[in-house]
């Protein structure tokens, strides 16, 4: 990988939203470092995008797994925690492993990584971190583990901009709406169309449409943004909802 360029981790990065952030910011001349669970995608979009991408492989979940990772790592400009999971049900029906699970990914995964990369970034007094959350913090029926998870990355975000502000570390949210991806191709067509047809601008958002408020809120001529979460969701979180 060329040192000379700006570095940026990217969490879930083998596909989805990930995947576009990693081509994104490699579009914007920065050398990425690909994290995800997925390694036969994962290695195979690093070999696509050539010398400036590099694969490894991480349970963000895993304490020891997120340590072993950053002892693989000299230097990080950009932390994308974008790594997360859905298991939904109303909560009558939701196992306590599901929530578990979802919990342990989504928040703790995001807060083992903030918390490595931020005594990083404090020391080199400089970097951005940027996690990406969801519109469905607002609360959403069938995600009590979901959406209580997301409120804890839009809190996280919030304290982390408190403690990192004066060592130069921005630290900002990303909401995302209803986007076009893997994960949201699991939901049956008549779902969908229903969900679409909720939304201010009756389509869905894509991929890109996230990588590009990523790509802002990394961006050196971006300043004095921190503690924000930025929601890229079609205008779905806008009004009363009737
Ligand atoms: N797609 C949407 O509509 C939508 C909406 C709002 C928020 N989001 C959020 O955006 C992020 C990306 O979502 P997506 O739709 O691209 O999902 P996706 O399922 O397409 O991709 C998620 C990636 O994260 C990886 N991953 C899962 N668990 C991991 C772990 N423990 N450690 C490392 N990597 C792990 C997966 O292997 C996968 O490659 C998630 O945080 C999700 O909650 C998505």
């Amino acid at each position: 990988m060329n040192m000379q360029k700006r570095i940026a981790l990217i969490t879930g990065a083998a596909k989805g939203i990930g995947e576009a952030i990693a081509r994104r910011l490699i579009q914007e001349a920065y050398a990425v470092i690909l994290v995800d669970v997925d390694g036969e995608n994962g290695e195979k979009l690093a070999r696509e995008l050539g010398e400036n991408a590099r694969y490894i492989t991480c349970d963000i979940s895993n304490e020891a797994a997120v340590s072993t990772l950053f002892a693989k790592i000299d230097h990080l400009d950009v932390l994308v925690n974008n790594a997360g999971i859905i298991r939904d049900n109303l909560i009558w029906k939701m196992s306590s492993e599901d929530f578990d699970r979802v919990i342990d990914i989504n928040l703790k995964g995001t807060w083992l990584m903030c918390r490595a990369a931020a005594a990083r970034m404090r020391d080199q007094k400089n970097g951005r971190i940027v996690n990406i959350a969801s519109r469905a913090w607002l609360g959403n029926p069938g995600q009590s583990n979901y959406a209580a998870s997301k409120a804890g990355v839009v809190s996280l975000t919030r304290v982390l901009a408190l403690e990192l502000g004066r060592y130069g570390v921005l630290v900002n949210a990303v909401a995302p709406g209803l986007i076009d991806t893997p994960l949201t191709q699991k939901l049956s067509p008549e779902v969908l169309e229903k969900l679409i047809q909720a939304q201010p601008t009756r389509t869905m958002g894509q991929p890109e449409d996230v990588a590009n408020a990523v790509a802002f809120l990394c961006d050196e001529k971006t300043q004095f943004i921190t503690g924000q979460t930025l929601y890229v969701d079609g205008g779905k979180s806008v009004g009363a909802g009737i």
